[in-house]
């Protein structure tokens, strides 16, 4: 058996999708309720659904074998995993950010960075040699230089949407990220016929689609 552990929401989606273009049966997943973990029928594979973060952590202690996580996740977090495949959906990317028509470079003054993640924030701007403050922020970061909370933030950006309308636009963009699929260093050792099994189910899907 392998268990699969997905990040709700947008990459759950697209996650689902896949595999049922691999051929496994997903009616439960599609009707799924607040249900957070699957059996799925005909298979040997079980789903559990979680939080891009926390999908790290359960891939990390090795009570999931395999995620699906955004590469954003994967960048913050740096835990120690194998990163196997892009799966070609979820593409955005990680952007400065700040109000339209500021310049965030201006002045000689101490920034202040607002972010959901604050490892690459912190790393992005120590390759710059540039030292500022982060304030770590939990969602709709996008509020904290309106509300005068910080000079910028970093986030990532899919369609623009949520900048554009709040009167925001990117300032820089950092690195492009997509979701990922992330194995567990000693499941891929133990379970290596099972996962190169499903690595290869998804990869003719993917390269059919890109044809
Ligand atoms: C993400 C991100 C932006 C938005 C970008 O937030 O933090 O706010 O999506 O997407 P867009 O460019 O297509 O508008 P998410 O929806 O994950 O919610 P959160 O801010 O509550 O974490």
């Amino acid at each position: 058996m392998i268990r699969i552990a997905l990040t709700k929401g947008r990459i759950e989606e697209k996650a689902v999708e896949l595999l049922e273009k691999c051929g496994y049966d997903i009616s439960e997943l599609r009707n799924k309720g607040r249900k957070l973990i699957f059996r799925l029928t005909g298979s040997d594979i079980e789903v559990v659904l979680a939080k891009a973060a926390d999908v790290l952590t359960y891939i990390e202690h090795g009570v999931c074998d395999v995620g699906v996580v955004g590469e954003d996740t994967i960048l913050e977090y740096e835990k120690p995993l194998y990163e196997m495949m892009d799966l070609g959906f979820g593409k955005c990317r990680f952007a400065l950010a700040g109000l339209k028509g500021g310049d965030f470079y201006a002045g000689y003054s101490h920034k202040k960075i607002a972010t959901k993640y604050p490892n690459v924030a912190k790393k992005y701007f120590n390759s710059k040699g540039i030292d500022i403050e982060i304030v770590k922020i939990e969602g709709s970061v996008e509020l904290a230089p309106i509300l005068e909370l910080a000079d910028a933030i970093v986030d990532i950006v899919e369609t623009g949407s949520t900048l554009k309308e709040n009167g925001l636009e990117v300032y820089e963009d950092i690195i492009p990220v997509s979701a990922r699929l992330v194995v567990n260093t000693a499941s891929m050792k133990l379970k290596k016929g099972e996962i190169e099994t499903l690595i290869s189910k998804l990869s003719d899907v993917i390269k059919s689609e890109n044809k």
